[in-house]
């Protein structure tokens, strides 16, 4: 039995579901893991994760296919970012395998919260690791706890599939040697100012350029960018400082072998923004949402695309992307995890 939910008006937010998954490691070794009800966590107050921010998190969703199955996109991608993560910030590491079995479990748990096909919401899968024990020397905690939660979301942004405004931030995201390309709390905290400053200016993203020069596009708080040239060419920023989208890889991959596009992963310098045709920000929150203006200092670039709705080349992105998902289209080998 499904909640009785309002799916169709799902914005994103955070809504408790029933179920989590937690597991400790401690003295070296993960426990075994398990499924809970409690929502809460007590920690000390030294904890590492409260004193030097040590935690890192990943984003990914379970959809309804038409033919009624519950499924996942690529989770074995997910796990090995956290890896990758994990190491960057010394935590240790949540084996893959045990990463991808977690997510079935939560999402099997949480199943009566997964939304319905066709109601446009997805059940929302938060993995998440952090330093639990005291630490007030400034050094990695020895224990640690992993957990994931889950929640039905709608649309990232408000107004769903209309293009956004977006502006060129002052504020950087990430340092050239940081770590703009790992998926760490303290990324996401030092973008607060940047984001409440951009919706008090009325724009509804930044766009943050590369901090060592600041001539090159990198990504948005919370997604990667895809721009299409005005010859149907597809081409995303190439940089050591973003995070690397898992839907940015696979809209890549869409467009050459799905849509018979010329994709380029390269350097775009924000000088060439203004030749583009089409703009769109993808994540996981974000699936791909079409970008109509960037304002940089008062100076506007409108894309050709408008503002009333997706350019061409972005929508059929987003319809096959999306058709794979939801089991309309046929997935590469790998993509889709069938829950049950
Ligand atoms: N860039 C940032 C900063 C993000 O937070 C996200 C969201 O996860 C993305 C890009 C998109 O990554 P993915 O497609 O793997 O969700
Ligand atoms: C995601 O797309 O999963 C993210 O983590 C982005 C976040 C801004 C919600």
């Amino acid at each position: 039995m499904k909640k009785n939910i309002d799916w169709e008006n799902l914005g994103f937010g955070y809504i408790q579901t029933e179920k989590r998954y937690v597991s400790n490691f401690k003295d070296g070794a993960w426990d075994e893991g398990c499924i809970t009800e409690d929502a809460n966590i007590v920690m000390n107050e030294c904890a590492g994760v409260l004193q030097y921010a040590q935690t890192i998190f990943e984003g990914m969703k379970a959809y309804t296919t038409e033919d009624g199955h519950i499924v996942v996109f690529r989770p074995d991608l997910n796990a090995q970012r956290m890896l990758d993560s994990a190491a960057r910030l010394e935590m240790p590491q949540f084996p893959a395998d045990r990463f991808v079995d977690a997510v079935e479990q939560v999402v099997k748990a949480n199943e009566a919260y997964v939304p319905p096909y066709g109601s446009g919401a997805t059940l929302y899968i938060r993995p998440y690791m952090f330093g639990i024990n005291p630490v007030i020397g400034v050094k990695p905690a020895d224990e640690y706890q992993f957990r994931i939660f889950t929640t039905p979301v709608g649309p990232y942004f408000k107004g769903g599939a209309k293009p956004l405004t977006i502006c060129v931030s002052d504020f950087d995201r990430a340092a050239p040697h940081g770590t703009g390309h790992i998926k760490a709390g303290l990324n996401y905290a030092m973008s607060l100012h940047a984001i409440v400053t951009a919706h008090a200016n009325g724009f509804d993203e930044n766009m943050y350029l590369d901090s060592a020069t600041r001539t090159k596009v990198e990504e948005t708080g919370g997604a990667n960018f895809l721009f299409v040239t005005k010859d149907n060419k597809i081409v995303t920023p190439k940089s050591h400082t973003i995070l690397p989208s898992i839907t940015r890889r696979s809209l890549m991959h869409v467009a050459e072998h799905y849509l018979g596009l010329e994709v380029e992963e390269r350097e775009v310098f924000f000088d060439e923004v203004k030749d583009f045709a089409e703009c769109g920000l993808c994540g996981t929150a974000a699936v791909i949402s079409p970008v109509g203006k960037i304002v940089d200092h008062g100076k506007e670039i409108c894309m050709p695309s408008g503002m009333e709705k997706m350019g061409p080349i972005t929508q059929k992105l987003y319809d096959t992307l999306t058709g794979i998902q939801m089991g309309h289209l046929e997935a590469p080998e790998g993509w889709i995890h069938v829950i049950e």
